[in-house]
């Protein structure tokens, strides 16, 4: 089967793409406005180079066509700290998909730990195995209701044991499958 992306609506070519690109990472993104810590998870996101160390995630609007939350903060301030998922975080970061008001903090309302580890950034979710702390880089401007924006790895946190001397790292992503989140397993 062809299928013909002229011919197709926009929820089908998001439920087409969303889950044929399997897996994709989950950036939890936590950002700051004036106190107000906003989280939410984003899965159109990947790296793109490590010299200079970049990511890009592409941030939709709410649906009264605003940016969302975290796209605004994140132009606002500069700043984001991206944690990652995993199975012990997994309902929280669901919960974090909930449109919430402007003013209303989705680590206050769902009672997510955080901790401030990293100064000038967000703080990270405290269950998560690492977080990486950004800065904002550039915006690549396309037409449409998406804001794909490019982001500056500045740190990285990471426990301990999850890197060992050569730099191997082994943390227990979870990732989105279609509607699915999927541990990463070993073949
Ligand atoms: C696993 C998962 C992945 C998501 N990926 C994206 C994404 O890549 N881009 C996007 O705009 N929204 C995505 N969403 C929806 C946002 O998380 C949701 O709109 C959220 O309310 C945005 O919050 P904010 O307004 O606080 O930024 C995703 C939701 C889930 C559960």
């Amino acid at each position: 089967m062809i299928l013909d992306y002229k011919d197709i609506n926009d929820l089908n070519r998001y439920k087409i793409m969303s889950g044929t690109v399997i897996p994709r990472p989950i950036a939890w993104i936590v950002t700051d406005d004036n106190g107000v810590l906003n989280a939410a998870p984003f899965s159109y996101f990947i790296p793109i180079s490590s010299n200079p160390a970049l990511l890009l995630v592409a941030i939709g609007q709410k649906d009264d066509g605003s940016p969302k939350d975290s796209l605004a903060n994140i132009l606002k301030t500069k700043k984001a700290t991206i944690c990652f998922v995993n199975k012990d975080n997994v309902e929280q970061v669901q919960k974090c998909a909930i449109q919430l008001k402007k003013d209303e903090s989705e680590i206050e309302k769902f009672e997510i730990e955080v901790k401030e580890i990293m100064d000038g950034f967000p703080p990270m979710i405290a269950s998560s195995q690492s977080a990486m702390f950004c800065e904002y880089y550039d915006t690549y401007e396309i037409k449409g209701d998406i804001t794909p924006i490019i982001l500056e790895l500045k740190y990285q946190y990471i426990d301990d044991d999850r890197i060992n001397e050569r730099n191997h790292i082994n943390v227990e992503n979870i990732g989105r499958c279609g509607v699915a989140f999927k541990a990463l397993v070993d073949l």
